[in-house]
């Protein structure tokens, strides 16, 4: 499907918006409406300095952590992931931009709006004319389906563009469930010439809040974004939760364990309702032609979840407290859709 000019697109947790749409305080609302883990990283204490002094001093510690962290020194910071897929639409002339489909909304429109061709394809359209793209984007796991593109795939892609000064994005946001089961992330501790990988701390850690986000890359497509920062582009109280959590280890691989326990539970939790359930790690998806009558009933009991449009589908992200567990089985129990497991 060829993207025109779109609107900007809407995203999870707008808990004050439903509020207002269903009448229901915003405090009573269970909101798992995104794929932020809910299991949050403690950031401890801030030390004065964080708020009182300049944080670029402190920009050289947080990489040291982070190239610990993602296994490579080729890693540039941002406030969010969201600021490279910003960014990057700015450093190519116009070009043919495929896009593995349906996903994060921000690409096709941030492509979009600078003036690029955008394509949103399926997989099997990618390999047949991905010879006709000079960028690919593919995140994985995808947001929303959770599908998760074949490692050998992604380097045949790869190799296939780069081979003609394109580029493959990877966007690896929700990645570390995926990691903790052994599954590699693409960076490797060399730059790849072509080969773009994004990773956030926003959703693993649970602290989208602080705005902090990776990418991987050679040098010069790294010196060409730095060049788009702002001066002091990440705050003091972000640069002391980043360096804290990424170099956590006990932290990572304990809360590793309880999103596997959370996400199992929840994908068995859907699926004894009849749906069809595709788990991706820190949420579950649910292809479902009547996923707007499942979205209300659900937000009319003040439970957020995210509705797609096209194609008709639910993402629902992971309680954290038992009471929200036994208040979303206790909701989807009391809801009867007829062919609820026939009608995929
Ligand atoms: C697939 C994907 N990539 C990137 C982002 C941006 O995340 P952040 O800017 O918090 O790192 C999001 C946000 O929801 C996302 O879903």
């Amino acid at each position: 499907m060829a993207t025109s000019m779109m609107s900007a697109p809407a995203h999870g947790g707008r808990v004050l918006d439903a509020a207002a749409y269903f009448g229901i305080p915003e405090e009573e609302w269970l909101d798992l409406s995104t794929g932020i883990s809910p299991f949050s990283y403690p950031v401890p204490p801030l030390p004065v300095t964080a708020w009182q002094c300049l944080p670029d001093h402190q920009y050289r510690a947080l990489l040291c952590v982070a190239y610990d962290y993602y296994g490579s020194q080729s890693l540039l910071a941002a406030p969010g992931s969201q600021f490279f897929i910003e960014t990057l639409p700015l450093l190519r002339p116009t070009s043919k931009v495929a896009i593995l489909s349906p996903t994060y909304q921000e690409y096709a429109y941030q492509w979009s709006r600078h003036g690029h061709h955008v394509l949103e394809l399926t997989q099997e359209a990618i390999e047949l004319d991905l010879e006709q793209y000079d960028v690919l984007v593919v995140v994985r796991p995808n947001n929303p389906t959770a599908e998760q593109i074949d490692l050998t795939q992604l380097r045949d892609w790869h190799q296939r563009l780069a081979k003609r000064g394109g580029w493959l994005i990877v966007d690896e946001a929700f990645i570390e469930p995926l990691l903790a089961d052994g599954e590699p992330s693409l960076i490797t501790p060399e730059p790849l010439d072509g080969l773009i990988v994004l990773r956030s701390v926003g959703k693993f850690f649970g602290l989208a809040g602080i705005r902090l986000g990776f990418i991987w890359s050679t040098s010069e497509l790294l010196a060409q974004i730095e060049a788009k920062q702002s001066l002091w582009y990440l705050s003091g109280p972000t640069v002391w939760a980043g360096i804290h959590a990424l170099q956590d280890r006990c932290w990572q691989a304990d809360t590793c364990q309880k999103i596997k326990t959370a996400s199992t539970r929840l994908q068995s939790l859907l699926q004894n309702k009849g749906y069809n359930v595709h788990n991706g790690g820190l949420y579950c998806y649910i292809p479902y032609q009547q996923a707007r009558t499942v979205y209300e009933y659900l937000a009319q009991r003040g439970i957020l979840v995210r509705l797609f449009e096209q194609p008709a589908a639910l993402r629902i992200g992971l309680p954290a407290q038992e009471a929200d567990w036994q208040r979303l089985d206790t909701a989807l129990s009391a809801l009867s859709i007829p062919n609820v497991a026939s009608v995929k």
